[in-house]
């Protein structure tokens, strides 16, 4: 422990499991009171005391960030909990969700790949849970924070938005969106001495594959991310503490003059090699 997040206090969307998680357990080290919101009740809850013990008190605040009511409750809660919001990072996402209303609510939706079988339901899905929900947790900390002139707010975005792995429109175009929103917030708040960034990450060894994974018989499941690893340049699959490690680098003072940035965290992506060898296969 360095405390490099003295006394400070975050939201961690999506906190429950995979990168969310493992800041939240970093942040807390760091001297940071954290509210976990997600819709992992279970999880969230495991998470919250884990980190408590790493030292500051945290909390889990049930939030389906697809539902703006929940987003000002938590963030209401927290300033009501513990008198401020200094950080907010935004880690809440995923391309295989449950339907909400309607005839299929409950059901998972999957993608079926390809620009031919978009449709309007999983599109908006995929814009309300990697999109619209962080522009409205932004919307809600961002007046806490210039009220204080200080805040630090990390987006989880996602190299497949230049580099798609596979067809999943929906999904990169709404972590697109969030690039958008990371370098215009940066803009607008950058007077209020509010700092703004995002983090692409590759492909990153959390829950997050479980639904992709069950397709694969169960004893070929830690090869089959060790494969995916192995096509980045570093030569693994990433880890979650590689992306909770950028997320205390961007909320802390050691990055105080970086603002609007998009940090690659991803084994080297979007780094690729010649396959004859570059200069070596022509002299
Ligand atoms: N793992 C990867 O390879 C990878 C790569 C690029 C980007 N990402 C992105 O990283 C972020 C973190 O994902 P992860 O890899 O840690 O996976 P994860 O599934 O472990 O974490 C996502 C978290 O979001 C929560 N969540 C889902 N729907 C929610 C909702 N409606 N409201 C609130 N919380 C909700 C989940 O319960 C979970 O705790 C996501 O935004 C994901 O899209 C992941």
């Amino acid at each position: 422990m360095k405390n490099l997040l003295p006394d400070k206090v975050a939201i961690i969307n999506g906190g429950a499991t995979g990168m969310g998680r493992s800041t939240a357990l970093l942040f807390a080290g760091e001297g940071c009171s954290c509210v976990i919101a997600d819709i992992n009740e279970a999880e969230g809850k495991k998470t919250a005391a884990e980190a408590t013990k790493n030292g500051k008190e945290c909390l889990f605040f049930k939030c389906d960030i697809t539902d703006l009511t929940q987003i000002r409750d938590c963030v209401a809660e927290t300033v009501k909990k513990f008198g401020k919001v200094d950080i907010l990072v935004g880690s809440a996402g995923g391309s295989v969700v449950k339907r909400r209303g309607g005839a299929s609510a409950g059901a998972v939706a999957k993608p079926r790949r390809g620009i031919q079988y978009i449709e309007e339901e999983y599109y908006d899905l995929m814009m309300a849970l990697n999109l619209k929900g962080h522009v409205f947790f932004c919307k809600e900390v961002a007046p806490h924070m210039i009220a204080r002139k200080y805040g630090k707010i990390v987006l989880i975005s996602s190299q497949g938005v230049y580099n798609p792995p596979g067809p999943a429109t929906e999904y990169h175009a709404a972590k697109a969106g969030i690039l958008g929103l990371a370098f215009n917030l940066a803009y607008e708040l950058a007077p209020h001495h509010i700092n703004v960034n995002a983090i692409l990450p590759g492909p990153v060894k959390t829950p997050f594959w479980d639904p992709v994974l069950s397709m694969v018989p169960e004893d070929k499941r830690d090869a089959a991310l060790e494969k995916l690893g192995q096509s980045t340049p570093l030569g693994r699959i990433g880890r979650a503490e590689d992306i909770a490690n950028t997320a205390l680098f961007l909320s802390s003072e050691l990055s105080s003059f970086i603002t609007g940035q998009a940090i690659n965290v991803g084994g080297g992506i979007p780094l690729s090699r010649y396959e004859e060898g570059g200069f070596a296969g022509i002299t």
